[in-house]
């Protein structure tokens, strides 16, 4: 990476003249650089952001077939990233899942997967009509996490699957644990296999020493990231990155074009222009002073008593930007406590579990903000700590999810389907992917019978104040596929 080069930002720069030379549109966007916009809105954002909002136009080139700025940002993302190709995303990690999956199979291709995937991958097995066969990382019963893929769980499954075609990784995991993929990758690599990643939460580990490896520099052919979860994307922005021998890259083209909007938002891509020019040109310092920040925060309250944060002593190296606070020995779910955190104390928290609650510090975090959390921290410890019965929790084991799959997500989903109540529906096949957010993970798969350990699980995360999704809005009722409509085409019967 030549450090003076990633200074620049050729679309953000584009975008800027283009908007400063006022030229009278009569295109797309509607609002016309903010004339047309709604007074409300412009009078809280401002007027400036509106003359920005742009469309393709030759001087801010196409992102479905960039010639001229979104290819020279796209090229400098690239170098940064040490990735031979990298492509600019408007929908997410969501969108780059579905992409890399439609790229990299063909119907029936069996691709393994780690059951700790985020439902975006199940919809690109459901799009693209490849089999998965998931494996599954290991339960910590003491820390109630599930860890990420060892190199031993790795190479189980690529020896017990010589028929798969694809390996998808995620990593790291929502906690900050990264898979062995030093081992895992070149191990896939000499068997044949096509290595993808989900690196949604991982734009930041180039851009400092002290960070695990991310997947593209040890060597995943694809792997995406959420530039916009961790680092300087607005939300939504994603990027995607490949390295060259194993992938087609003309159908990696093509399909990014299928999953993608022909309307893509010039401000989302833009921020990701500006995002690498920061990361590439200031990450070490600002990523320095943010894994300090959080060591710190992580060593205070591990001195609240009735909390504990793990770290590099309990689970080797990870990303050590993640705090997972343990809270069980409060007697109150990491639900309840993420939603004290909101009401009384103003904290918002990334996300909750029965047993957890996940702070995600970042380069936008101040010294301030991480006291006020540890102090908040400190009171709601001393108010429980001693005095809650040990609260009700999912047992841990089920999250392993071994669930007997009797069809193709593709089959079941496209399979006549009805909604059962959910005390009814144990030995049905699932037709939907049924999630308990956060952290998303599918707990059942389309094609996968359900068994009453999963409806009970279900039940308890609902009771305990999980969000479950793939059910009715009532929560009561499950997608299952119905009786005789299987064997569809291709499928086994049912
Ligand atoms: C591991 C993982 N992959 C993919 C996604 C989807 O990413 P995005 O919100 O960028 O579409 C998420 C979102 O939480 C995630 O945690």
């Amino acid at each position: 990476m030549d450090p003076d080069e990633q200074f620049k930002t050729p679309l953000f720069d584009a975008m800027v003249t283009l908007a400063e030379s006022r030229k009278i549109s009569f295109h797309t966007p509607g609002h016309k650089s903010g004339k047309g916009i709604s007074t409300r809105f412009r009078k809280f954002v401002g007027p400036k952001i509106f003359s920005i909002d742009l469309t393709t136009l030759d001087e801010v080139d196409s992102l479905h077939k960039p010639r001229g700025v979104i290819k020279e940002a796209q090229e400098l993302a690239a170098r940064a990233y040490g990735a031979d190709r990298s492509y600019f995303l408007v929908n997410g990690t969501t969108g780059g899942n579905h992409a890399m999956i439609l790229a990299a199979c063909n119907p029936g291709d069996k691709i393994l997967v780690t059951r700790n995937a985020h439902k975006s991958v199940i919809a690109g097995a459901i799009l693209s009509g490849a089999q998965p066969i998931f494996f599954r990382p290991t339960i910590d019963t003491r820390l109630k996490l599930t860890l990420n893929i060892t190199f031993e769980e790795a190479r189980t499954a690529i020896d017990t699957h010589p028929e798969a075609k694809i390996l998808f990784l995620t990593s790291p995991n929502y906690y900050g644990l990264c898979a062995d993929m030093e081992r895992i990758i070149p191990y896939a690599h000499d068997r044949g296999l096509i290595v993808l990643v989900d690196e949604a939460h991982g734009p930041h580990l180039r851009f400092h020493k002290s960070l695990p490896r991310s997947a593209v520099e040890i060597g995943a052919d694809l792997c995406v990231q959420s530039t916009h979860k961790i680092i300087g994307g607005m939300t939504q922005a994603s990027m995607l990155h490949a390295r060259s021998g194993r992938i087609d890259f003309p159908m990696l083209r093509n399909v990014l074009r299928f999953v993608q909007t022909t309307s893509p938002s010039y401000i989302l891509m833009a921020s990701l222009d500006l995002a690498r020019m920061q990361m590439a040109t200031e990450g070490e310092k600002l990523l320095e002073k943010t894994i300090q920040l959080s060591q710190e925060a992580r060593s205070r309250i591990n001195k609240i008593p009735g909390l504990f944060c793990f770290g590099e002593e309990q689970v080797g190296p990870f990303d050590m930007t993640k705090l997972t606070i343990t809270v069980t020995a409060l007697g109150l779910p990491g639900y309840q406590v993420s939603r004290i955190l909101n009401s009384r104390y103003n904290i918002q928290v990334e996300m909750a579990d029965a047993f957890h609650i996940l702070v995600i510090v970042s380069i936008g975090d101040r010294k301030d903000d991480l006291n006020k959390l540890v102090e908040a921290l400190r009171e709601i410890a001393a108010e429980n700590v001693g005095k809650s019965s040990p609260v009700e929790t999912p047992d841990i084991e089920v999250l392993n999810f071994e669930n007997e799959a009797l069809a193709t997500p593709r089959e079941a989903f496209f399979a006549d389907h009805h909604y059962i109540a959910m005390d009814d529906a144990a030995d049905e096949i699932s037709s939907e992917i049924v999630t308990v957010y956060p952290p998303g993970v599918p707990v059942l798969v389309p094609g996968e019978r359900i068994t009453k350990e999963t409806i009970d699980y279900l039940k308890r995360s609902l009771k305990l104040g999980g969000t479950v999704d793939g059910l009715d809005e009532t929560n009561q009722f499950i997608g299952v596929v119905k009786r005789g409509s299987l064997p569809i085409p291709g499928s086994r019967s049912f």
